[in-house]
C-alpha cells in the first residue's frame, strides 16, 4: 500500500521534455455502495465500490509547452466541447493547486486542454468523474516519460490519487470492471487515498449492462459538494457509515459468488439510502422527481411479473440507472420502449471484465 508521502515528486528542470502532447480518455462509473460524505481533503468517510462503465467517456487532448521558468500558478486554457467555461476553470484551478505538491512538474509548462464527452453534460452521468480522472491520466502520462521505472502499480494508485484531489468519485474513473476506494478494515490494500481494482467477478457478472433513464437534464439544485458537507453533522452519521461498511463486503461478496438477487438488494437500498441522507440532513432536500419513483414503481412491477433480475440505482440526482446481465438486453429495452414509452430518452452502457 502507498502513503501519501510516496506520491510527492522531485526532480531537476532538466529532466523535463521540451513539449508534451497527448489525450488521454477515461469512462465514467457508478456506485454500488455510495461515497457520501467526506473528511480532510477528499477523503471518503465510507468505503464504496462501483462499476467502471464503458462508453461514457471523457475525451481530453493536452498541449503543454515547457516555460523558461516555472510559473507560481499553473498557466492553463481550457475548451469543453470547443467553447470556455468559467464554472470548469474555477474546479481545474482548485485542483491544480490541490495536486502541485505531488505533480509539481506542471508548473513549468503552458497547457492548453479541449475536452469532450461522449454521453451528454449534466445528464446526471457523472462527467466529473471521468472528468478528472483523463486529466489524472494525462498529467500521470508526463509523469511516466520523467519516471519511466516507476511500477505500473505504483502509477495507477498515484493516477487514482490525483484523480480523487478533482473529484471523489474520480478515483474510481481510471480502471475497472470494478473498484474500491476508501480503507475497510476487512480488506487488504482499500486505501482513503486512491482506488484499487478489484477483478473476482463472477460468470454471472462478466457482463453488466446499464441503461441510464434521463429523467431531468441539467445542473443539479443542490451540489454534491453541498450534500457531502451536510453528511459531517447528520443525525444518522455513524450508522450510515457502518452499514456501509457492511454493505461493502456483502456487495463483494454477491459479486463473487454470482448472487444476482444479494447484488440487487444491495443496489436498490443503497441508492435510497442516499437520497434518505439527502431528505434528512439540516437543511433537507430532495434530488428525485415524480418521474424518477414512477420508474422505481414500474420496475418492481415488472421484476415481479417477468423475474427478471433488473435492479435500480440512483446518483445525487433525478437519473434512474437499471443494471442487469447483459443477455436482457433485448426484453429491458422492449419494456422501455413500448411499456415506459422511454424511447431514446436513455443511454445504453455496459461494464465488461
Ligand atoms: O465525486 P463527487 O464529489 O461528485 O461525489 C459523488 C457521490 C455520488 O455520486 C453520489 C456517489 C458515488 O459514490 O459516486
Amino acid at each position: 500500500m502507498f502513503k501519501t508521502e510516496d506520491f510527492i515528486f522531485h526532480f531537476n528542470k532538466e529532466e523535463l521534455p521540451e513539449q508534451f502532447t497527448t489525450t488521454g480518455e477515461a469512462p465514467s462509473n457508478i456506485a454500488i455502495v455510495k461515497y457520501w460524505g467526506k473528511k480532510g481533503l477528499q477523503l471518503p468517510m465510507n468505503t464504496s465500490v462501483s462499476f467502471t462503465l464503458t462508453k461514457s467517456k471523457t475525451i481530453t487532448t493536452a498541449h503543454a509547452e515547457k516555460l523558461s521558468k516555472p510559473h507560481d500558478k499553473v498557466l492553463f486554457s481550457f475548451l469543453f466541447e470547443g467553447k470556455e467555461n468559467p464554472a470548469f476553470n474555477k474546479k481545474l484551478k482548485d485542483f491544480f493547486r490541490r495536486i502541485e505538491a505531488y505533480a509539481p512538474y506542471i508548473k513549468h509548462y503552458k497547457w492548453h486542454f479541449e475536452s469532450r464527452n461522449t454521453f451528454p453534460h449534466s445528464s446526471g452521468i457523472a462527467s466529473s468523474a471521468s472528468g478528472f480522472a483523463a486529466l489524472a491520466k494525462m498529467i500521470m502520462e508526463l509523469e511516466q516519460k520523467i519516471r519511466p521505472e516507476n511500477s505500473p502499480e505504483f502509477h495507477l494508485a498515484k493516477t487514482s490519487f490525483i484523480a480523487r484531489l478533482g473529484s471523489g468519485s474520480a478515483a474510481r474513473s481510471v480502471a475497472g470492471p470494478v473498484m474500491i476506494w476508501g480503507k475497510h478494515n476487512k480488506i487488504k490494500e482499500t486505501s482513503d487515498n486512491y482506488a484499487i481494482v478489484w477483478d473476482n467477478l463472477h460468470e454471472n457478472f462478466k457482463k453488466v449492462f446499464d441503461f441510464i433513464i434521463l429523467v431531468e437534464e441539467g445542473v443539479k439544485q443542490v451540489s454534491s459538494t453541498t450534500g457531502h458537507a451536510l453528511m459531517q453533522q447528520h443525525p444518522f452519521k455513524e450508522k450510515r457509515i457502518s452499514i456501509a461498511q457492511q454493505r461493502v463486503i456483502q456487495t463483494l461478496n454477491a459479486l463473487e459468488t454470482g448472487d444476482w438477487e444479494l447484488f440487487g438488494k444491495i443496489l436498490e437500498e443503497e441508492a435510497l439510502m442516499l437520497h434518505a441522507m439527502m431528505m434528512t440532513s439540516n437543511p433537507c432536500y430532495l434530488l428525485m422527481k415524480p418521474e424518477t419513483l414512477k420508474i422505481i414503481q414500474s420496475l418492481w412491477d415488472y421484476r415481479k411479473q417477468t423475474s427478471i433480475p433488473v435492479y435500480f440505482t440512483l446518483d445525487a440526482g433525478a437519473n434512474v440507472h437499471l443494471i442487469f446481465p447483459a443477455s436482457y438486453n433485448n426484453q429491458i429495452k422492449d419494456w422501455l420502449e413500448s411499456d415506459l414509452k422511454l424511447d431514446k430518452n436513455y443511454i445504453s452502457d455496459y461494464i465488461s471484465s
